[in-house]
């Protein structure tokens, strides 16, 4: 059964009640279910899981490169994260980024990731079913993956 992780970075715990004009009003915990669930009905088993500190999430990510794929939202360290960058290119799994907000509208800082490069693609702007599509697209990458 393939396993794939779904992190969340910082203040992402918040959802919900952050900023609701820009991510919304649905929870982590409705986030993470759904995305649970969308993975039981393909035989997927999906790990959940979230950290506010960038070296909590590292060491989740090595502990747990045994997975086939990872769908992360670094939230900020999207942006400058070096170290969060170089955990997934030396677990060389295939990685989707996802934001809920469309972060090319937004401020500047945003407009970059350091994240993307290793990732096999970006979602932005969806809202929460961008999390959906990061799995449908990680799903997609593997069964091909699977039958080269
Ligand atoms: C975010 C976008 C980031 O710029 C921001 O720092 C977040 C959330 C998003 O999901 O839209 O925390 O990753």
């Amino acid at each position: 059964m393939w396993e794939i992780l779904l992190v969340n970075g910082p203040n992402l715990n918040l959802l919900g009640t952050r900023e609701p004009n820009v991510y919304g009003t649905t929870s982590l915990a409705d986030i993470e279910e759904m995305v649970v669930r969308a993975g039981e009905k393909q035989g997927i088993k999906v790990h959940a899981f979230q950290s506010n500190s960038e070296g909590t999430i590292i060491d989740f990510l090595q502990e747990h490169r045994s997975a086939n794929g990872i769908i992360i939202n670094p939230g900020a360290f999207t942006h400058y994260s070096y170290a969060i960058r170089d955990c997934l290119a030396a677990l060389s799994l295939p990685v989707v980024e996802v934001h809920i907000s469309q972060v090319y509208q937004r401020e500047e800082f945003r407009h970059s990731s350091v994240i993307a490069p290793v990732c096999i693609g970006q979602i932005s702007g969806f809202g929460d079913f961008g999390y959906l599509l990061g799995l449908q697209g990680l799903l997609d990458y593997l069964t091909k993956q699977r039958g080269a």
